[in-house]
């Protein structure tokens, strides 16, 4: 789609888009919405093949982050930074010189933006931003006085979306006994991996990362899936911890799974895959509500003075309520669960409004 229709659809409140003349990258900060309160979201940093490219993916992922508070409850707005790296690796220096400009950057927002960790930065790297940008970042080390990595909370968060989807499925929320296929071993899939074994769950999983392949395969005996086969492997739970866009007109024709539940942002490749699901008869686990977790956590410790045990209850309690929510809606009214979470999310955008108006 071209950007101009792109920018007109999103309907946030401001892009920074910064060219960092230093390292050849491209710094952009979507602020979608503050109206519920301060703008708070990850920092991806990755390469891109196009500056729109990367563009779209930030406006897309920040609206997202304005639907994943407002499905809580939270007063918190979404915002999300994409930072587009150039081809080849930054040495240490340049990448420190990059975080502490981006972070000049959100510091100049005032306050509408808070940053916090994302695909391809660390804890660590939110102490360097810490620097320029503080006290408007999330997820620092503990070391350094935050909260520490998010994919913590993001991957109790998708086990308890597992769960509340099992409960939908079979009555029972233990997924004992049950097939979980993770795609992506990483910081969020692998935790995930080893709460399911824990929970009696047969695990299955794809990587393609070789040190991971190794660690969960060989090491740890989980139960490895060639890429090319994922999508045409049976399994009760499939699990999407990576890359977005993989739920399609070509990917779910074959799924032979019977709902589908993980943190990868934005699975959906087109709007209209939520009602191919459905077709199928396949149970869909809104992405932005089982990935909620992360930036729910996170921000009730460090926000909230919430300590780190109870953050993971609440985490929990609010994704498995909040699916049992969508999934009744959707039964009920025939819609897809996708359109079941939006109108919960936009009720409470609306009811925000509507109490700013009255005050
Ligand atoms: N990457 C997460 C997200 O964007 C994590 C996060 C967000 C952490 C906001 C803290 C604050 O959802």
């Amino acid at each position: 789609m071209e950007l101009e229709s792109v920018l007109k659809e999103w309907g946030g409140e401001t892009l920074v888009t910064h060219y960092d003349n230093e390292t050849g990258a491209w710094i952009i900060i979507a602020v979608h919405s503050t109206e519920r309160g301060p703008a708070a979201g990850g920092t991806r940093m990755m390469n891109y093949d196009s500056l729109e490219e990367a563009t779209e993916d930030a406006l897309k992922l920040s609206k997202a982050m304005t639907y994943k508070f407002a499905t809580v409850n939270m007063q918190w707005g979404g915002g999300k930074t994409v930072i587009l790296t150039p081809p080849g690796i930054l040495t240490p220096e340049e990448r420190k010189g990059l975080l502490l400009r981006f972070g000049s950057l959100v510091k100049g927002l005032n306050g509408r933006y808070y940053a916090g960790p994302d695909i391809g930065t660390s804890s660590g790297d939110m102490d360097v931003l810490y620097q320029t940008a503080g006290p408007y970042v999330f997820s620092r080390t503990e070391a350094a006085g935050g909260a520490g990595s998010s994919s913590i909370p993001t991957a109790h968060g998708v086990f308890a979306g597992i769960q509340a989807s099992c409960d939908e499925l079979y009555g029972a929320s233990s997924p004992l006994g049950k097939t979980v296929l993770v795609q992506g071993a990483g910081n969020v899939g692998g935790l995930l991996m080893e709460l399911l074994r824990k929970a009696g769950a047969k695990v299955l999983f794809t990587e393609t990362n070789e040190d991971r392949i190794h660690k969960y395969s060989v090491e740890q005996d989980y139960q490895y899936v060639n890429p090319n086969e994922i999508y045409k492997t049976a399994c009760d739970i499939f699990a999407p911890c990576a890359q977005g866009g993989i739920l399609s007109s070509e990917t779910i024709p074959l799924l032979k799974c019977k709902a589908v539940v993980g943190a990868a942002n934005n699975q959906l490749a087109t709007p209209e895959d939520a009602e191919r699901l459905r077709e199928r008869g396949i149970l869909y686990a809104p992405d932005y509500v089982v990935s909620l977790g992360g930036a729910m956590g996170i921000t009730i410790i460090e926000a909230e003075g919430v300590p780190k045990e109870e953050s993971f209850e609440n985490v929990k309690k609010a994704i498995s309520g909040t699916l049992a929510e969508i999934y009744k809606k959707s039964k009920e009214e025939g819609i897809t669960t996708v359109k079941a979470a939006e109108y919960i999310a936009v009720r409470r955008i609306e009811k925000t409004k509507a109490k700013q108006i009255i005050e």
